[in-house]
């Protein structure tokens, strides 16, 4: 039987380090199986690769055709990985960058719930061989991912990590959008946004003796996703204050009709109908105010106009409200409490979404 553990190791123009990383392995005697994904080197990477995979049972291949980036090695091998049942699988570089003596550790930190993290940052990590522009260059990559991603690691550009199966098949790599080195970044950020935990444990990193890193060029291209995942998450934020804003505006509505109520004392229907009617102006007209100080933060002169469109954003997501409670009380004879749930659920994200796109005009 295989290894329940697999070391995805990504190359290209990898020949003189293949075999050797292969090897350093062996001598680790961990559970282990090897799969290198190798994106047709140019330097027949993919002839020693073959070799070893006829050598060692535990070591596996696979071509792909052409280089797309380290990202998307990565999600095939993870891919090839999980259809083989492996419960955990690493993100190695096959240049000794990422010490093989930490592999046992990395195992056994890795849980159901918990990706572990060859860490450079933290006590006892340190990085050996690096000038100073690409030791800038992460410690900057760090500071931004970690401010506006808000990862909660100290090391947040790592390659090294051992993930469980369990989040792997949580998430949906297809949806992966980093095809490069952005993807370590964002696959933290998964992590996270899906309540994994990140055990981070310290290793050192010695920068590659042969063959050359294939980072250059690449800075561009992964800080423009890392500026696509934060506008993301900045949605995500977003309507968890237009959430707050709508809930808040719920308890306005009603203190403004019972106010009306009881400092009148009049109690037919048809003036509760009027009461009810003036206190969803007013719980409209501080919902609107709030998104649009808040929430949203616009300085669009067209108060009117937005106001104008808030309210028949509004009307619409009552027609759904409507819709749905009836879809799922009426016809779907549910308990009211899924329709409630349901039907605000729904009103609330169209809402939060033709606000932001239309009222707003945020794109
Ligand atoms: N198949 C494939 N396709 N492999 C690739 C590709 C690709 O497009 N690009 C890089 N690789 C392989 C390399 O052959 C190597 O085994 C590994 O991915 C890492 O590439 P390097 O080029 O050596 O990366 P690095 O040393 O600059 O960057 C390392 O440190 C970064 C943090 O500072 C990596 O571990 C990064 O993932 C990490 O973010
Ligand atoms: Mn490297």
């Amino acid at each position: 039987m295989k290894n329940s553990t697999l070391v995805v190791i990504p190359t290209y123009n990898e020949k003189e380090n293949l075999e050797k990383i292969v090897e350093a392995v062996k001598l680790q005697d961990v559970p282990a199986d090897i799969l290198v994904v190798d994106d047709n080197s140019p330097d027949g990477t993919g002839k020693i690769a073959d070799h070893l995979c006829q050598k060692y049972s535990w070591v596996k291949v696979l071509h792909r055709t052409q280089k797309v980036g380290l990202g998307k090695a990565y999600v095939a091998g993870f891919k090839w990985g999980l259809g083989r049942g492996y419960k955990k699988l690493i993100s190695m570089d096959a240049d000794f960058s990422h010490p093989v003596e930490a592999l046992s550790d990395m195992i056994e930190t890795c849980a159901s719930n918990t990706v572990a993290l060859g860490s450079r940052y933290i006590k006892g990590g340190k990085i050996v061989g690096w000038n100073l522009e690409r030791y800038l260059n992460s410690w900057g990559a760090n500071l931004v991912t970690r401010t506006i991603l808000q990862i909660r690691a100290k090391d947040t550009t790592a390659g090294f990590k051992c993930y469980p199966e369990q989040f792997l098949n949580k998430i949906d790599l297809d949806k992966i959008q980093s095809a490069g080195y952005a993807f370590q970044v964002e696959m933290l950020l998964l992590a996270q946004d899906n309540n994994f935990k990140i055990k981070e444990i310290p290793i050192t990193f010695t920068d590659r003796v042969a063959g050359e890193s294939k980072i250059q060029g690449e800075l561009a291209k992964s800080a423009k996703i890392v500026f696509k995942l934060a506008i993301a998450k900045q949605s995500y934020r977003q309507f968890a204050k237009f959430a707050v804003v709508g809930a808040i505006n719920t308890l306005v509505d009603w203190a403004v009709f019972y106010l009306l109520l009881l400092s009148t004392g009049v109690d037919t229907q048809l003036v509760k109908q009027i009461f009810k009617a003036l206190s969803f102006m007013v719980s409209a007209t501080s919902n609107y105010m709030m998104n649009r100080v808040w929430t949203f933060r616009s300085k669009d002169k067209k108060i009117l106009q937005q106001a104008l469109r808030f309210f028949t954003v509004a009307l619409g997501g009552l027609v759904i409200n409507q819709v749905i409670f009836y879809l799922i009380t009426g016809l779907g004879h549910m308990a009211d409490i899924y329709g409630l749930i349901l039907a605000t659920a729904s009103a609330t994200l169209w809402n939060f979404i033709f606000n932001k796109k239309w009222t707003f005009c945020e794109s």
